[in-house]
């Protein structure tokens, strides 16, 4: 992959802002994408994960209009949309509709009655779960916060990003890409917590191991996954268990003993027990970096694994075999697949003696 700084980014796209629309962006905004080191499809179930920001980022870079006019170009798919502010047409395709719903949503919200021109573009690869659509919606929400000086918090930016998605797009997904594109710090790991929607920074004290991703080239697009499907077996299953003990328990306070008593119905069990394990496993986790110990790590990502893929049900073939190939090899400590399933990446601890040998076998 291209290794790009952000201050190279910004000034390159800052030079293609002038070309398109002969002036200067009066704002860049940018927005970094994520690994999910642990805690996958526990956000929308109220639980706990550990994202981090990467090294790639969307930018945009608008600047204000005397018109009703917004005009947008995006680099990474060269195209220009062009349309009037009382236009509330989302159409087109995905990435389109990301721009129109973000832009849309927020100007509705806060009655911003000016045009503006922006230029979108990152380096995140599309697609293969390092939150390329959330990078790209909290950038677009940003800037327009920026552009017109909102009194908006970060909070709310999240809040109208997971809008987007759930209202407009219809992905059911929780805040997970969207709270570590916004809160991420440099060098920290980003402990999250849904239920009270707050967070907490710790520093890896991994000394010889390295993160890698290995991209199984399955594009991976939630909306036309099983993603909806999951989010709906766990409020079904949650409402099963407590229809079956007649209490009114939620996810932070079912556990292993409790939801036994559904085990006559498999998946709903299972997808339960894919909650529990995997929220005691990012606690885990947290010990675990903050001790170094690398041997944990690795069996917790590969504990994670399984679960995800028998319990939870969202790898599929090609990351399985990713995933076994990478076991044989020296100096793996553990991997999972990474966020939200059926395809894209997954992310293993590696030994760092053998970095170079890992990726040159796994290619
Ligand atoms: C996707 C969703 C997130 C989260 C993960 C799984 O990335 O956008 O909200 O549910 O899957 O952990």
């Amino acid at each position: 992959m291209d290794r790009i700084s952000k201050n190279n980014l910004i000034q390159d796209y800052k030079i293609q802002f002038i070309n398109r629309f002969n002036e200067l962006p009066s704002i860049v905004s940018i927005a970094p994408g994520r690994v999910n080191i642990i805690g996958e499809h526990t956000d929308y179930n109220k639980g706990l994960a550990i994202p981090a920001a990467v090294n790639k980022w969307i930018l945009t870079l608008a600047s204000l209009r005397k018109d009703r006019i917004i005009n947008v170009f995006s680099l990474n798919y060269k195209k220009t949309l062009r349309f009037s502010y009382d236009q509330s047409n989302l159409n087109g395709e995905l990435w389109e509709k990301y721009v129109k719903a973000s832009i849309y949503l927020i100007k509705e919200k806060y009655n911003v009655k000016k045009g503006f021109n922006i230029l979108i573009g990152g380096n995140i690869p599309i697609g293969f779960g390092l939150s390329s659509s959330a990078a790209l919606e909290v950038s677009i929400v940003s800037s327009i916060v920026k552009l017109f000086a909102l009194n908006i918090d970060n909070y709310e930016i999240l809040k109208i990003c997971n809008l987007i998605e759930n209202k407009i797009l219809g992905i059911k997904s929780g805040f997970l890409d969207q709270y570590a594109s916004i809160f991420s710090k440099k060098n920290q790991f980003l402990l999250i917590d849904f239920k009270n929607l707050n967070h907490e920074y710790f520093k890896s004290n991994i000394k010889n191991g390295c993160w890698i991703l290995v991209n199984s080239m399955v594009e991976r697009k939630l909306i036309f996954s099983d993603y909806n499907q999951r989010v709906l077996e766990c409020s079904d299953a949650i409402n099963f268990l407590n229809q079956k003990i007649k209490q009114k328990l939620n996810f932070n306070s079912i556990n292993i003993e409790i939801i036994k008593e559904i085990k006559h119905n498999k998946i709903f069990y299972n997808r339960l027990l894919h909650i529990i394990t995997e929220n005691q496993r990012v606690f885990k986790m947290k010990k675990a970096i903050l001790s170094g110990d690398l041997n944990l790590i690795g069996n917790l990502l590969n504990q994670s694994h399984d679960s995800l893929a028998n319990n939870y049900n969202v790898s599929c073939n090609e990351i399985d075999f990713i995933i076994d190939i990478s076991k044989k090899e020296n100096g793996f400590l553990g991997g999972r697949i990474m966020g939200g399933g059926f395809g894209g990446c997954t992310i293993n601890l590696i030994d760092k003696k053998y970095k170079k040998e890992f990726i040159s076998n796994i290619k």
